[in-house]
This record gives structure tokens, C-alpha cells and sequence, in this order.
């Protein structure tokens, strides 16, 4: 039997209606599913911390002659797995691929987050399968979030049995096994640990561009929040050693990037896990604010672990700016309570009153959820309240939906799709409203720009960010590309400003 006759039988097997429990015998290679109920346990356990990662010598020329390609959804996080992905990738011998057409390997990182966001990759292993089909030696993979799920696991397997590899969150350093594995298997490679989550240095990371790097200080999340798919997926909150923290942004800073974003799904829980250190993310933000590197942001914030030593620092500034993403979710208590956000209105609404007097600048924007289960029309209209009070640059609004195996997909729901669409348009009217009022206070100003590339839309125009966020269409010289460079203000839209070059790039520090 040839390869295609091969995959021709296995995807033909694949229509048929088999048991969850009969399918292990079809994978005699590595079978390793997910178990969402084990990936909720959170031990006590030491995290283990793996601090040599290495390509082993018999995998250093597996890529020769092929090219990768990874397809990304979500949040900065998976983005950023991608990047160590692509560097174990570059490591092994491969090179990137413009796109799937050209790729000897696809892997679709996937993000679990929405209802939505997995019917989105859902489609894409759809789409794939007639390049399968064409190319028998194409190897797809999935990884990412979706993969931690048991219910996924088990669809791809039953029903999209041209894919062949699925490994998880916590599988990523063992890329070049899982590759090799699949390479000499006839049967769907599936390597998913549910376990709490080690920390793992020394891995490769091939960044995009040289200017805006992605550092994480911490994994994982332990908030449990009732709607929320993260803290299985992602395994139990564990933080990146200082010093591991700070030589990787060092080495950034000496490559002549301008911006650095700490990453971690609630960055300010950083440090609450060191058994022998007592150590948060204010500690260290007060230790980075001295490399010599423009911009530092983080992402994304807990109202509920954000303290005063954090507050304390970012209002020294310097290179520690004054954006700062806080998520509320909504703006009743009883909601929040029902979410187990572990805060209420009063509390948040407080801390940022503490943000506001601390550091008079500071540019807020969140997430929101409507239609929480049983949300009713006063607690929504709490949450408009609430955003015209905060007054948020702007905000993240989603519908909720339902993810299998939390709190909230088993409570009862009395609110038809109709009243959540219609909360949603309302609260996104306001958050329009507000954002062109903010952005309308920028006409005449001078902002800094780092200048990211000619604009999507026009070549003979340069984008880029201020510091807080807010993309900048403007008139300049290709050479401003990598630089901060000053510019004025001229025409505030809702969502971007478009202006002319004040002055050439700014030295810093
Ligand atoms: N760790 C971050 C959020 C990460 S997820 C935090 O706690 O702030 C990004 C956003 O997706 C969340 O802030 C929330 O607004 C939204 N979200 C998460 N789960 C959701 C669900 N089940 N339905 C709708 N939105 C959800
Ligand atoms: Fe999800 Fe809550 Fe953790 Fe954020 S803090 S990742 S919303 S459980
Ligand atoms: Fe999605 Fe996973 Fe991030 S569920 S939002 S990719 S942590």
C-alpha cells in the first residue's frame, strides 16, 4: 500500500462511528490524551525547573530540505509559543514556509478561549485535508489550548484523521520528538500532558522583527474564574526565576530592541509561587526600569493581585509605561461574584482611584463579558456605569460562551442570544463613544512613535504605537522603521491618528 492509498483507508476509517473507548487501539504509537479533570488538580508539589533544554544530536539535521509553517491563534501568549516553537523548528534544520502550499510541516496553535475562536480551527483542519490528501508527506499538527481538551481530542481523532500530531500547552519543548515520532508512525501522534506545569529554560525563541519582543515571567493561571478555559489549559501558575527574567531582556535590549512586554495570564501573580523568595512583579519592574531598553509593558494584569509596590513603581515611569490593561469583566458585584473574579465593584473601582492618584497619566483599558449567565438588565447596565466612570481608553468586549468542564457551562441560563447580541451592540456603542473622545484630545499633540512598517493600506505611509497603544498613520522617511521618532498629531479617527514626522528618532536614556 502506498502512502496515499494509506491515508486514503485511514480517512475513510475516520467516517465511521466508533466509541471514544475503542479508539486507543488505532494509536499503538505515542497515545497520550487530555483530562481536563487532571488538569484541574493544583498540587503542592515543587514546579520543576528544566534549565537545559537542548536539540539532541540525532534530530540536529531532521529539517534539512524542509520548511514549517504555524498558524496562530489567540492570545499573545500562544503568539509567543509560537516563536519558541518556530526557534526549536529553525534549530532542527527547517526553514519557514511563505505559506501552508510550500510547507512539509503545518501546525495550527490553537486558542480555546471562545466557542467561536475553536470553530475557527475547526474549519482550517477542513480546509487542510485536501493538501493532506495531495501531499501524503505533509505532517499537520495541532497544538495550543485546543489540544488540552479531551472533547477536541477526541473530534480530531474520530473525525479529521488526516491530522498527525496533537500535543499540548505543556508538550512544546518536545517539538523535536513529537516531529520524529510522527515521521515513523502510521498512526496519529497524540502527546497532551495534563499535568500542572513544569518551567523550561534555554529554549530557542525565534522573534518576529527586531523591535517589540514578547519576555514571559510566568505560566499558567490559578484564578479559576468560572467562565474560563485557562487554568486547565494552561496548567497551575508558576513563575520564571528573576534572573532568568532579566538576563533574557538584557539580551534583548543589547540586540537593539525598543519594547519588551512581560507576558503571563495574570502577570501579577509573579512571584507568589517562589518558596524561598519573597518577590513580586513591583520587584521586578523596579529591576527592569534600569535596563537600557525604552519601553517595558506587561500583560495581563489581575485587578485582584495588583498591589501597592506594583503601583509604587510604574509610577516612577522612565521605560515602565503607563498603559495598563485591567481587566474588570463587569461592572456588577453580584456578577463578579458569580464570575469568582475574588473582587467587587467597589474594590476595583477603588484600585483604579489608586492607579489614577499615583500615576496622573495612566491610560486604562479591559475586558468585558456580557450575558454571564442570568445577567439581567440592571447588572448590564451596571457595567455601562461602570465604563463611563473608569472612562477606559478602550476594551475587549466579548458575548459569553459556555466552555465544557467549567463552573459556569453548568449553570442555567435565562438570557436569550437576542438580549446578549443587543448588550453587546449597546456596550460597544459606548466604548466607541468613548474611545473617539479620547483619541479626539490627541489632535495638535506630539506623541512618540515606535515605527513599526509602512502602513497595511498605503506603502508611502509609516505606522507604529505610542506608548500607550494607539496606532499612528504618519508621512516620514523609511529610515524612521525600528526608530522612536516624534510626531504631531494632525486627525484623530475612532481607532487610529494620522500625523506628520515632528523630529527623527529619540535617544533614550
Ligand atoms: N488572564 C486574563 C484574561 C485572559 S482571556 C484576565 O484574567 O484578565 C481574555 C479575555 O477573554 C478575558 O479577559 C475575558 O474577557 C474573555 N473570556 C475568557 N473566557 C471567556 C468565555 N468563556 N466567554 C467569553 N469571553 C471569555
Ligand atoms: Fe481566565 Fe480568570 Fe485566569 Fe484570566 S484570571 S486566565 S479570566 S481564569
Ligand atoms: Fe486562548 Fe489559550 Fe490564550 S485559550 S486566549 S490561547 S491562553
Amino acid at each position: 500500500m502506498n502512502e496515499k492509498q494509506r491515508l486514503e483507508n485511514t480517512l475513510a476509517d475516520s467516517s465511521d462511528k466508533k466509541s471514544e473507548k475503542d479508539y486507543s487501539k488505532y494509536f499503538q504509537a505515542v497515545y497520550m490524551p487530555p483530562s481536563l479533570k487532571d488538569a484541574k488538580k493544583r498540587g503542592k508539589e515543587d514546579v520543576k525547573y528544566e534549565s537545559d533544554f537542548s536539540i539532541p544530536e540525532e534530530f540536529k539535521n531532521m529539517g534539512d530540505g524542509k520548511k514549517f509553517y504555524i498558524r496562530t491563534y489567540g492570545c499573545q501568549m500562544n503568539e509567543h509559543d509560537t516563536e519558541v516553537m518556530a526557534g526549536i523548528f529553525l534549530a532542527l534544520g527547517y526553514e519557514p514556509a511563505d505559506g501552508v502550499e510550500d510547507a512539509n510541516v503545518i501546525l495550527l496553535n490553537t486558542c480555546a478561549i471562545r466557542e467561536n475562536a475553536e470553530n475557527k480551527v475547526f474549519g482550517e483542519i477542513g480546509h487542510l485535508k485536501p493538501l493532506k490528501l495531495e501531499k501524503p508527506d505533509l505532517l499537520v499538527g495541532v497544538c495550543g489550548c485546543m489540544s488540552q481538551e479531551e472533547s477536541v481530542v477526541n473530534k480530531i481523532m474520530q473525525k479529521h484523521a488526516h491530522i498527525d500530531m496533537i500535543f499540548g500547552t505543556h508538550n512544546i519543548h518536545r517539538l523535536p520528538q513529537i516531529l520524529n515520532e510522527a515521521y515513523l508512525s502510521k498512526e496519529m501522534v497524540v502527546e497532551v500532558w495534563s499535568k500542572e506545569g513544569d518551567v523550561i529554560e534555554n529554549l530557542p525563541r525565534a522573534r518576529k522583527g527586531g523591535t517589540k519582543g514578547w519576555v514571559n515571567i510566568m505560566y499558567g493561571c490559578d484564578k479559576f474564574c468560572t467562565y474560563c478555559i485557562v487554568p486547565y489549559t494552561r496548567g497551575k501558575e508558576r513563575s520564571r526565576r528573576p534572573e532568568e527574567i532579566i538576563h533574557e531582556v538584557r539580551g534583548l535590549a543589547a540586540q537593539g530592541y525598543k519594547e519588551i512586554t512581560l507576558l503571563g495570564q495574570n502577570v501579577n501573580a509573579y512571584g507568589k509561587d517562589f518558596a524561598d523568595l519573597t518577590y513580586g512583579l513591583g520587584d521586578l519592574m523596579d529591576e527592569l526600569r534600569k535596563i537600557n531598553i525604552p519601553r517595558i509593558r506587561f500583560t495581563t494584569s489581575h485587578p485582584r493581585d495588583f498591589d501597592d509596590r506594583l503601583i509604587e513603581v510604574l509610577a516612577k515611569g522612565g521605560n515602565l509605561l503607563d498603559h495598563i490593561h485591567l481587566p474588570v469583566q463587569s461592572g456588577s458585584s453580584e456578577v463578579l461574584k458569580m464570575m469568582a473574579r475574588k473582587y467587587d465593584r467597589e474594590r476595583y473601582l477603588e484600585l483604579v482611584g489608586k492607579i489614577k492618584a499615583a500615576i496622573p497619566n495612566a491610560t486604562l483599558t479591559t475586558d468585558i463579558i456580557v450575558g454571564f449567565p442570568n445577567e439581567t438588565d440592571e447588572q448590564f447596565e451596571e457595567t455601562l456605569s461602570l465604563y463611563r466612570e473608569v472612562e477606559y481608553d478602550s476594551a475587549y468586549t466579548f458575548i459569553y460562551s459556555p466552555r465544557e468542564g467549567t463552573p459556569a457551562a453548568k449553570m442555567q441560563d435565562n438570557v436569550p442570544m437576542e438580549v446578549k447580541k443587543e448588550r453587546l451592540q449597546r456596550l460597544n456603542s459606548l466604548v466607541n463613544e468613548i474611545s473617539a473622545k479620547k483619541m479626539k484630545e490627541y489632535e495638535g499633540r506630539v506623541v512618540e512613535v515606535l515605527v513599526e512598517g509602512e502602513s497595511k493600506n498605503n506603502p508611502d505611509v509609516l505606522a507604529g504605537y505610542t506608548e500607550k497603544s494607539k496606532l499612528v498613520n504618519f508621512q516620514g522617511p523609511k529610515s524612521a522603521i525600528g526608530q522612536i521618532v516624534k510626531v504631531k498629531i494632525l486627525k484623530a479617527k475612532t481607532w487610529t491618528l494620522n500625523g506628520e514626522m515632528a523630529e527623527e528618532a529619540i535617544e533614550v536614556n
